[in-house]
C-alpha cells in the first residue's frame, strides 16, 4: 500500500495562514499553535471533519472537544453565559481559559464535537496566530491537543509531527507555546462554578475574579462532568514515579528548582523544569522535557516534588495523570 501523504508544515506568514484557513474551511485537519499547546483543529460545525479528529488521535468518541473562537463576541454567540461565566470571559479572554456553558439556541458547534452533551466548551485563545487563523475561518474550530490520545501534549510543530505526521493535512508552525500546559476548564452550568481541569489560569486568579474559591470537579456520585478527564493521560512511554527524593541508577530525572535528589549523578538523563523555581517557566518546559527524557530510553522517569503553588497545580495534575496506571 502507498505511504500516507506527508503532513504539510506551513510557515507563520500570510500564505501559510491562508492555506491553513482554506484547509480548515474545506473540512480538513490542521494543527495550530495556541499559547497553551498545539491544537488539532477541524471545523467545529462539520461532524465529518470533527470525526476526523477522533480518528487521527485515536480518541474515545465520548470525549467532548473545545470549540475555539476568534473573539469574545463569537464565543458568546455559542453559549449561555451566566454572571460567573461573563466575569471570567471578560477577565481572561483571550487567554488560557475554557468555559463550559449551556449551548445557546442557534449555537453552531455540532453534536459530535460536544459528544452529545447539552453544554459546550468554549475558548478564545490568546495566541495572535491562532486568532488570525480563527478569524479567517469564520466558524468555531474544535481542537483537542494535537497528540495521539493519552500521550504527552505537543508544544512545538515537531512534537505534532512526531505523533501525527501523515494523519493530518498540515501543521501551522508558530514556534514554541509560551504557557506550555492546557487551558483551565471551568464549568458554569448554574450553581457555583467548578474547576474541571487546572491549567494556564491559576485557581488563585479565578478565585480573585469570582469572589469564591472554585471547587474541583462535580458533586460526589454525580455523572462525571468532564467525561474526557481520564485518569491516565499525558503519558510518556516510560513509567513515571512521583515525589522522587532519590534517583535509581539508569532512571531519568525530572527536577524542579535547586533540589538535587540523591543518586542524580547516575541518572540516564536529567531535565530541570526551572532552576529558579518559577512555576510558569516550569509549565512552559514540562511537556518538551518529558519528551526528551522519554527519548533517553530510560524505563522510569523519576520526578522530584513540584510545589502546588500557582501553575504548580496544573503541572502536578499532568504529572499525576502521566504516572497513573495505564
Ligand atoms: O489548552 C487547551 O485547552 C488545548 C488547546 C488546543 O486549546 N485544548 C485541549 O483540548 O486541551 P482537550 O480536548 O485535550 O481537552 C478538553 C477538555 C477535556 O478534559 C474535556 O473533557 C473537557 O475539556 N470538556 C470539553 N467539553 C466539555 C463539556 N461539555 N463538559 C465538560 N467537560 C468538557
Ligand atoms: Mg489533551
Amino acid at each position: 500500500t502507498a505511504p500516507p501523504p506527508a503532513t504539510e508544515r506551513l510557515p507563520a506568514d500570510a500564505a501559510g495562514l491562508a492555506q491553513a484557513a482554506a484547509l480548515l474551511s474545506a473540512g480538513r485537519l490542521v494543527a495550530l499553535p495556541t499559547e497553551t499547546v498545539y491544537g488539532l483543529g477541524a471545523d467545529a460545525t462539520d461532524p465529518v471533519a470533527v470525526a476526523g479528529i477522533y480518528a487521527a488521535k485515536a480518541r474515545p468518541s465520548f470525549n467532548p472537544l473545545i470549540a475555539h473562537c476568534p473573539t469574545i463576541e463569537a464565543a458568546m454567540a455559542e453559549g449561555v453565559f451566566d454572571d460567573h461565566a461573563q466575569r471570567l470571559a471578560k477577565q481572561f479572554w483571550p487567554g488560557p481559559l475554557t468555559l463550559v456553558v449551556p449551548v445557546a439556541p442557534g449555537g453552531t458547534v455540532c453534536e459530535l464535537a460536544r459528544a452529545g452533551l447539552d453544554s459546550v466548551a468554549l475558548r478564545v485563545p490568546g495566541h495572535a496566530l491562532a486568532r488570525d487563523l480563527l478569524a479567517r475561518v469564520g466558524r468555531p474550530v474544535a481542537a483537542p491537543s494535537a497528540n495521539r490520545s493519552g500521550r504527552v501534549s505537543p508544544t512545538s510543530a515537531a512534537h505534532v509531527l512526531a505523533d501525527l505526521d501523515g494523519r493530518i493535512a498540515a501543521v501551522l508552525d508558530g514556534g514554541e507555546c509560551p504557557v506550555g500546559v492546557e487551558s483551565s476548564v471551568v464549568a458554569c452550568l448554574g450553581g457555583p462554578p467548578r474547576l474541571l481541569r487546572p491549567g494556564g489560569v491559576t485557581r488563585e486568579a479565578l478565585a480573585a475574579v469570582l469572589g469564591l474559591w472554585p471547587e474541583t470537579g462535580g458533586e460526589a456520585g454525580a455523572k462525571p462532568v468532564g467525561p474526557g478527564l481520564l485518569a491516565s493521560h499525558y503519558a510518556p512511554r516510560a513509567a513515571v514515579r512521583l515525589d522522587a527524593t532519590r534517583i535509581g541508577p539508569g532512571e531519568a530525572a525530572l527536577l524542579f528548582g535547586a533540589f538535587r535528589p540523591e543518586g542524580v549523578g547516575a541518572a540516564r538523563a536529567v531535565e530541570t523544569l526551572s532552576e529558579a523555581g518559577d512555576p510558569a517557566e516550569a509549565a512552559a518546559r514540562l511537556f518538551s522535557a518529558l519528551r526528551r527524557l522519554d527519548a533517553s530510553g530510560a524505563a522510569v522517569i523519576a520526578v522530584a516534588p513540584v510545589p502546588d503553588i500557582g501553575l504548580g497545580e496544573a503541572i502536578n495534575d499532568r504529572l499525576r495523570r502521566a504516572a497513573a496506571p495505564r
